[in-house]
């Protein structure tokens, strides 16, 4: 696996991992999109101290590469790896610091040029078009790119609505690079927010444009809900991967003693759960939405009920290794007795994962498609 990011003009090359590192990783921290978007922007000739606003940074690969050469760096990014996997790269390249800024910050006015991930979820994509069109003019280079098979014609079409005259270039190892002028003339712009109805469990969800399934409940999540305890001795539950907080919601309204921990690692769903428990009615003292990875910054070791319905997407890339992390993480939290109920798909083999680490695993409920599992911390 290749960590080792070449840089035009530079003798030696950036080094980018992943985070959290693993042994034996097998994924690589950029991509041929990356690469491409560096090698362009090289190119540009820009006053010292420029101000870039790098949006959507995978691993901190551009903000690495932006910092190496002198320019003022601003990150906007709603992951918290993504983030961590920034301030790790450019600490072990012994870069200088940049700015970070999460996705429900605003963008911040004054910036010579925008280097973008087309981020895959086209919602997104608007939110952030829109409020690029808000702090652009035509003096601001804006250069986007991805994999090639994710650029669409709709999204050069997004990007020439929002921004002004776009182009593109021509594939390069199934990259490719979009190009705007800004016309500096901010358009209407449109309500960010997706709402999910779940009448059967009188929940109307909130979501902010990364969120995970923002625009129809998971059918998981569904699934999950009917079976999410309701018991006296639940008193502090996390759910772990919480996207909206649709299963915090419920396990708050079926626990009212509990204390209840909504953690994410994006930071829309974050902003999304805490919404959602609030409009649910839920008292804001008796619960706590936190952005990170798996339960890694987590203090407690008294958890009696972890909830799990977990991903199996790092970036672009398909992974269980989240999976795990999320079920060895739950198992240095939980109390003795405690339990982890996790929800997935039958082909994951979850069953034989939790039976290796608790020991045991019983079924709580399946159909032919998913599989709603149980283990105990003995
Ligand atoms: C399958 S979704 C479940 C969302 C929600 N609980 C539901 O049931 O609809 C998995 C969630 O895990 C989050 N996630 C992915 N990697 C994570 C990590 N390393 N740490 C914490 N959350 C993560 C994703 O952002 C996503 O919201």
């Amino acid at each position: 696996m290749k960590t080792e990011l070449p840089i035009l003009g530079r003798e030696s090359a950036l080094t980018v991992h992943r985070y959290p590192r693993r042994n034996n990783e097998t994924l690589q921290a950029f991509d041929a999109a990356d690469e491409y978007l560096i090698e362009h922007a090289s190119a540009w000739v820009l006053r010292a101290n420029a101000r870039i606003l790098i949006i959507n940074d995978q691993f901190g690969a551009l903000s690495c590469w932006a910092s190496q050469q002198g320019f003022d760096v601003i990150q906007a990014s709603d992951s918290i790896i993504a983030q961590r996997a920034t301030i790790d790269n450019i600490t072990q390249n012994q870069l200088p610091s940049i700015t970070q800024l999460t996705s429900m910050d605003p963008f911040p006015s004054g910036i010579d040029a925008v280097i973008m991930r087309v981020p895959k979820n086209n919602k997104m994509l608007t939110w952030q078009l829109q409020q690029l069109a808000s702090i652009t003019d035509e003096n601001t280079l804006v250069l986007a790119g991805a994999k090639a098979k994710e650029i669409h014609t709709s999204t050069l079409n997004q990007f020439e609505h929002w921004l002004g005259t776009t182009t593109t270039s021509l594939a390069k190892k199934k990259a490719r690079l979009i190009f705007s002028t800004p016309n500096g003339q901010p358009l209407k712009t449109n309500d960010p927010m997706s709402y999910v109805d779940v009448p059967d469990f009188s929940m109307r969800l909130a979501n902010w444009p990364n969120v995970f399934s923002a625009k129809k409940l998971d059918i998981a999540a569904y699934l999950m809900l009917p079976h999410i305890p309701s018991h006296s001795s639940l008193k502090r539950i996390v759910d772990l991967g919480c996207g909206n907080g649709v299963l915090a919601v419920q396990a708050a309204r079926n626990n009212p003693e509990a204390f209840i921990h909504a953690i994410d690692e994006s930071h829309m769903a974050i902003a999304s759960a805490n919404r959602n428990l609030k409009t649910h009615g839920i008292d804001p003292d008796r619960f706590l939405c936190e952005a990170s990875d798996c339960l890694t910054d987590f203090k407690h070791q008294d958890v009696d009920l972890v909830l799990c319905n977990p991903p199996f997407h790092q970036q672009q890339a398909i992974t269980d290794h989240i999976a795990w992390q999320m079920f060895c993480d739950a198992k240095r939290v939980l109390t003795t007795n405690g339990a982890l109920l996790v929800i997935g798909n039958r082909h994951l083999g979850y069953h034989t994962k939790l039976k290796r680490l608790f020991g045991n695993a019983s079924v709580v409920a399946s159909n032919k498609k998913f599989v709603i599992l149980k283990a105990v911390n003995a």
